[in-house]
C-alpha cells in the first residue's frame, strides 16, 4: 500500500484547500459541539501557524434532513477550539466564495459554505467524474494543494472528498493520518496476546460485518446491545423481540440478519462470549437484573448488560493484549445502564492494552463518566469508516490520497 503524502510533505506559503468533517449532532438548530472539531482544530491550527492561507470544506447533514444546515454556527464553534479567527463565507463555489479566498492573507482561515448545498458533491460516482464537477474545476485552480483531513467521511464517494485529490497535489491530515494508522491496526498488526472485541449499538448489521470479517483476528467477541439480544435469540434465549410493535429495534433486524448470526454462532460459537444476565427498569424505574437463563418469555425492555456478564467482560479485557470497542453494551446515556459499557471502558483505561474505541457515540460515555481520553490508545471520530476499516474495506477517500 502507498503511503500518503502528509502536511510534512507541504511547501510552506501555500493557499490550501482542507476537507474536514464537522458533521454534528444538531439539536433544535443549534450545533452541538463534539470531538471533532477539537481534533480538526490541531490541523487548522497547524496550517495557520505555518502561515498558510487556508480554506476549510465540511459537510453537514444530508438535505430533507433537520441537520441539514449552515457551517455558519460550526466557524464559531472551530475558531473557539483554534483559539483564532474562522471566517464564514455562505457559499460553496460561488463568486462570493472566490471573493472571500482572494481576500486571504498567509495565516488565515476561511470556511465555506456546507459542501452539500452543491448538487454535485452527494451523488456517489467515481473519482475522474467527480473530478470533472464545476464544483471542483471552479475551486482547484484557486489553490496549490488540497488535505484531507475527514477520515470519518472518506467511505463516500463525493466531489469534496475525493475530486480534488485527482486535479491537486493532495495530502492527508494530521486526523486522517492518525484515524488510519488506529483503524487500520487490527487487519495490519501482530498482536502476540489475546485480541478482544467489544461490540454493541443499535445497528445489528454493523456488528455482524464486522464479526463476520474478524472471526480469525479475535480471539473474544464480547456481546451486548440489540445485537447482542438478537445473538442470544439465536441461541435460544426467549429475548430480541420487540415488545411495542411501534418501536422496531429488534424484529426487522433479526429478520434481514438472522441466517448470518446464525452462521457466525455456529463457525465461531467459542469465540462469542454472550451475557448471562441483563439488566432492565422495574416499576419504579430501577435497575433491576435477570440472569438469561431464568427468562422463560420477554416481558421487559432489557437496557444493559447485568452487572455479572459486566465484571466478566472486564476480566477478559484486563487478560487482552489488544481490545477493540465498536457499540455501546447498554443504554449508557442513562447512568443506571451504564455498567456495562463503563466496566468494559474502565478497565481498558486501567490496562496498558493496545486499544480503540470508536462508533459514533460510544466514546462520549469516556467524559460522561469521568475517564480520560489519554488512557485509551485510540478514540476514533468515525462511525461508518471505522466499520469499514474493522471490515478491511477500503475507503475511497484514502485510496486517491494514496494514488500515485
Ligand atoms: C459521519 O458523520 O459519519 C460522516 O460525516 C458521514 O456522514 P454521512 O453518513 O451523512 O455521509
Ligand atoms: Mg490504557
Amino acid at each position: 500500500m502507498a503511503a500518503f503524502q502528509t502536511l510534512d510533505d507541504l511547501a510552506d506559503g501555500q493557499r490550501v484547500l482542507v476537507r474536514l468533517d464537522l458533521n454534528s449532532p444538531v439539536e433544535d438548530g443549534a450545533v452541538q459541539d463534539n470531538r471533532r472539531f477539537e481534533r480538526h482544530a490541531k490541523t487548522v491550527r497547524e496550517l495557520a501557524d505555518r502561515g498558510f492561507e487556508t480554506v476549510l470544506m465540511a459537510h453537514q447533514g444530508r438535505p430533507g434532513r433537520d441537520t441539514f444546515v449552515s457551517l455558519e454556527q460550526h466557524a464559531d464553534i472551530l475558531s473557539g477550539h483554534i483559539g483564532g479567527d474562522v471566517d464564514f463565507v455562505a457559499d460553496t463555489f460561488g463568486e462570493d466564495a472566490l471573493a472571500a479566498i482572494d481576500d486571504l492573507d498567509g495565516g488565515d482561515v476561511l470556511l465555506l459554505e456546507n459542501t452539500r448545498m452543491c448538487d454535485e458533491e452527494l451523488p456517489e460516482e467515481d473519482p475522474e467524474v467527480k473530478a470533472e464537477t464545476e464544483f471542483v474545476q471552479t475551486l482547484a485552480p484557486e489553490f496549490d494543494a488540497y488535505v484531507n483531513d475527514a477520515y470519518s467521511a472518506a467511505h463516500r464517494s463525493h466531489a469534496s472528498l475525493v475530486g480534488f485529490p485527482l486535479v491537486l497535489p493532495a495530502y492527508a491530515g494530521r486526523v486522517m493520518e492518525t484515524e488510519y494508522e488506529a483503524n487500520t491496526a487490527i487487519a495490519q498488526k501482530e498482536f502476540d496476546g489475546q485480541v478482544t472485541m467489544a461490540v454493541g449499538g443499535t445497528k445489528a448489521t454493523d456488528v455482524i460485518d464486522v464479526m463476520d470479517h474478524l472471526g480469525d483476528t479475535v480471539d473474544d467477541f464480547l456481546l451486548g446491545g440489540i445485537a447482542g439480544e438478537l445473538f442470544l435469540r439465536a441461541d435460544g434465549a426467549p429475548v430480541g423481540f420487540d415488545l411495542d410493535p411501534d418501536l422496531d429495534l429488534y424484529d426487522s433486524q433479526w429478520e434481514d440478519n438472522h441466517e448470518l448470526i446464525e452462521q457466525i454462532l455456529e463457525e465461531n460459537r467459542e469465540k462469542i462470549t454472550l451475557a448471562t444476565d441483563m439488566a432492565y427498569a422495574d416499576e419504579d424505574g430501577d435497575r433491576t437484573e435477570m440472569d438469561v437463563a431464568d427468562i422463560d418469555e420477554k416481558t421487559v425492555s432489557f437496557m444493559d448488560v447485568g452487572t455479572d456478564t459486566a465484571e466478566h467482560y472486564a476480566d477478559v479485557v484486563r487478560d487482552s493484549e489488544a481490545v477493540f470497542v465498536k457499540g455501546a453494551l447498554g443504554v449508557f446515556e442513562e447512568e443506571r445502564f451504564s455498567v456495562g459499557t463503563v466496566s468494559v471502558l474502565e478497565a481498558i483505561a486501567e490496562t496498558d492494552c493496545f486499544s480503540v474505541v470508536g462508533g459514533g457515540d460510544t466514546s462520549r460515555a469516556i467524559e460522561m463518566y469521568g475517564m480520560s481520553e489519554d488512557d485509551f490508545g485510540h478514540v476514533s471520530i468515525a462511525g461508518g469508516a471505522y466499520i469499514r476499516a474493522l471490515t478491511g474495506a477500503s475507503l475511497i477517500g484514502v485510496e486517491v490520497l494514496q494514488r500515485e
